[in-house]
């Protein structure tokens, strides 16, 4: 159907209605709108006005980022779904939460105690996160094009990555202490002050080149993009947060499109050991522990750290270690 027409929304009753006699019982709709955001107002007011959507209970609408383009206009959609649906039936959603490993940075922090004491400036050098893609735009120029890697990443995905990292352990599960615990993570970023940005953010864009041995346009001869384009299609930026548990280490997220690999991953940088009581040649290529969480493809959590253990001859003595999480598929795991 198309959206912007009113009168072929009675589509979406009847079927509702057809499914409702062919499983006998009342269903539960989602409106899940994965659409071009300039529509989600539009088609927003135009489901208001079923019958569907006043059934509370049973109807929900779920807004895919991006919520709004700024936020002026993510406060006008706010105030503009809050006035058509109740809040119970409004998702905000970022998918990147949906990702099992994403919920599992969660389950490592907060489901054992062997981290959360280690878990903070005086043990943490700095943190990393990284969301590269080895896609380009994929047809959504004209979307992109308004958005850049901030928008389109940084702002959301990577930034929900950055307050599961940081926040404070949740007094329960609960999905408004979780999301509290989060907007204090970002109430304590520190704002970056326009005559600094250099100093804490880089942007860039991709140029013609070959990936994956396929030949690919650059950015601004994409479809959909103006040929002198600014639109980032990478950004690294430089975050700190000012709070106790955090005052001093660096946050340092990136993403890009074109890259030469997908690669999402966290990684937990430790302080160095304070003295190696070992022979400085011993010690000279020791590395500090690190703990690496690999979002996807993989889906893995390493830990780095150095040990002695029996190495084959050719390369005997104490060295770099990785240490793998793997799920036990029983209780008790060797
Ligand atoms: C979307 C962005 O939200 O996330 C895309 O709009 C990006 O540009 C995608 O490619 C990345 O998602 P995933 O799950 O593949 O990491």
């Amino acid at each position: 159907m198309d959206a912007g027409d009113e009168t072929s929304y009675h589509k979406i009753t009847e079927l509702v209605e057809e499914k409702e006699k062919e499983f006998g019982v009342h269903p539960n709709v989602i409106f899940y709108l994965a659409v071009a955001p300039q529509l989600v107002p539009d088609i927003a007011v135009k489901l208001g006005k079923l019958n569907l959507c006043k059934d509370t209970h049973a109807t929900r609408i779920v807004v895919e980022k991006p919520f709004g383009h700024d936020l002026k206009s993510a406060l006008e959609l706010n105030t503009l779904l809050g006035s058509i649906y109740k809040e119970e039936q409004i998702f905000r959603i970022d998918h990147y939460l949906g990702k099992e490993t994403v919920q599992n940075i969660l389950a490592l922090r907060f489901a054992n105690a062997l981290f959360e004491p280690l878990w903070n400036r005086q043990y943490i050098e700095h943190v990393q996160i990284t969301a590269a893609e080895s896609v380009g735009l994929e047809g959504r120029g004209g979307y992109y094009e308004g958005s850049g890697a901030l928008r389109d990443m940084v702002q959301n995905h990577i930034l929900q990555l950055l307050c599961m990292v940081a926040m404070e352990v949740p007094v329960n599960f609960d999905a408004n202490e979780v999301r509290n615990k989060k907007v204090d993570v970002l109430h304590a970023i520190r704002p970056i002050k326009k005559e600094e940005v250099h100093e804490s953010a880089v942007r860039g864009q991709y140029g013609a080149g070959w990936i994956k041995g396929k030949e690919v346009p650059g950015y601004r001869e994409e479809k959909g993009v103006n040929p002198e384009s600014g639109t980032e299609t990478y950004a690294a930026v430089k975050f700190y947060i000012d709070n106790w548990r955090w005052q001093g280490v660096p946050f340092y997220v990136r993403t890009g499109k074109y890259l030469n690999q997908k690669a999402t991953h966290i990684t937990i940088q430790f302080r160095p050991a304070p003295a190696y009581a070992f022979p400085a040649e011993a010690a000279e290529t020791w590395r500090s522990n690190r703990l690496t969480i690999s979002i996807q493809p993989e889906m893995d959590i390493r830990i780095r750290f150095q040990g002695e253990t029996p190495w084959p001859d050719d390369d005997p003595g104490p060295g770099e270690h990785d240490l793998q999480l793997r799920r036990c598929r029983r209780r008790t795991c060797a």
